[in-house]
């Protein structure tokens, strides 16, 4: 794409202030860790990394060997609630912490600015609901990630679901960010293969809303690009392989610079959707993500400007495009999606994972007042998220 294609005058880039990345990670970040200066740290993480799977000893040894104390809040649960942001603020208060470690995958860093939100300004989390609201920023937080997906780690987003209103709270605020973020490949070698292929198909997810959003720019172009040649090339080894270090490697420098390319330029409907069914039904997040993205990604194409962007990056996905069409091109570059979905395991459809048919005009209430959906290249209309929802099911 010619710069002046771009759409909008400005672009704003936020990213950690410090970020590990790669073999060893955990060992090198520990020394910045303790040059932050703090004394008491409260891991944020969920019970089946610190209960079932042990993995916090890993981060307790390291901070025992920088002779900074902790405390534990391992009651995140998948799609934090409301409920586990408080829980998780007045572990935090009792037990006179100073900084917050969040230890895991998505919902874990997610939870962890929740607390930080509320834990520096006050109120609840419903307060902070929307873009910049974190009038007087957060807590101060250290990501160590787990999954190779979300890129939670990384970014401005958290996402809150609310149980009564059974939707997602989408929190955006650059004061959200992390101060420091560490993704070694090592603690992510736990991870199953379905969890594999869910966080690494939300990854990609992130990447190409990026490529194709309203608010692209030469930055998040530059990450997202190489997420989704790094992405087309390491998760299907990851998935079958979880211990080939390279591929799990390849698949930790991809989903962080999804990250990079997603809070730059925002994302779409295939979040924007994707919200509404993790809220409704609690179903795992990359997985709605997965389902949604090809349906997403077919009906925006019908736009021309779409269909260029997607044939912009088939090659990416491996495709030889040599002599095709744009519309032939951008053709490609869905089937490459598809047959990555496949490959890697992802149902095909929503009625699977059990979205009911008389659940949809709800779904696209809610999904109509996410703010990703505002950076989508169409605009939404119920008509369309609906036409998108059915060709899903
Ligand atoms: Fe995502």
């Amino acid at each position: 794409m010619a710069t002046n294609a771009y759409k909008h005058m400005a672009c704003s880039y936020f990213i950690p202030t410090i970020n590990i990345i790669g073999e060893g990670a955990l060992e090198e970040g520990a020394s910045h860790i303790q040059r932050l200066g703090y004394k008491k740290a409260l891991i944020v993480t969920g019970k089946t990394l610190h209960g079932e799977l042990g993995l916090t000893k890993r981060i307790i040894e390291m901070l025992d060997g920088i002779g900074i104390d902790h405390a534990i809040f391992d009651g995140v649960q998948p799609n934090p609630t409301i409920e586990n942001v408080d829980q998780g603020h007045i572990a935090y208060e009792e037990a006179g912490c100073d900084f917050i470690v969040s230890f895991g995958g998505g919902s874990n860093h997610d939870c962890a600015k929740g607390i930080g939100a509320v834990g520096a300004g006050g109120g609840s989390i419903k307060d902070y609901e929307g873009i910049n609201k974190c009038e007087k920023g957060i807590l101060p937080i250290v990501s160590i990630n787990t999954t190779s997906g979300t890129g939670a780690e990384a970014t401005q987003f958290s996402i809150i679901t609310d149980p009564d209103r059974r939707t997602k709270m989408v929190i955006v605020d650059h004061r959200a960010t992390p101060a420091v973020s560490i993704n070694d490949p090592e603690l992510m070698e736990y991870m199953p293969p379905e969890l594999t292929a869910a966080t690494g198909m939300d990854a990609l997810t992130h990447a190409i809303e990026a490529v194709v959003s309203k608010m692209a720019n030469p930055i998040s172009d530059c990450t997202a690009f190489q997420a989704i040649n790094m992405i087309f090339k390491s998760l299907p080894t990851a998935v079958e392989n979880g211990n080939d270090r390279e591929a799990r490697t390849a698949m930790t420098y991809a989903q962080f610079l999804a990250a990079c390319a997603f809070n730059s330029a925002g994302l779409g409907f295939v979040h924007g959707m994707a919200h509404q069914l993790g809220g409704f039904y609690d179903l795992p997040h990359g997985i709605c993500n997965a389902v949604l993205l090809p349906r997403v990604e077919a009906y925006n194409a019908e736009e021309e400007s779409v269909a260029e962007r997607l044939a912009g990056i088939a090659k990416y996905m491996g495709k030889d495009v040599e002599g095709l069409s744009t519309r032939e091109a951008a053709d490609k570059a869905l089937e490459a999606i598809n047959e990555l979905s496949e490959r890697v395991g992802i149902p095909s459809g929503l009625a699977e994972l059990g979205v009911k048919e008389e659940d949809l005009p709800a779904l696209v209430d809610n999904a109509m007042k996410d703010p990703c959906c505002s950076f989508n290249p169409r605009p939404p209309t119920p008509e369309g998220l609906m036409s998108i929802f059915k060709a899903s099911m």
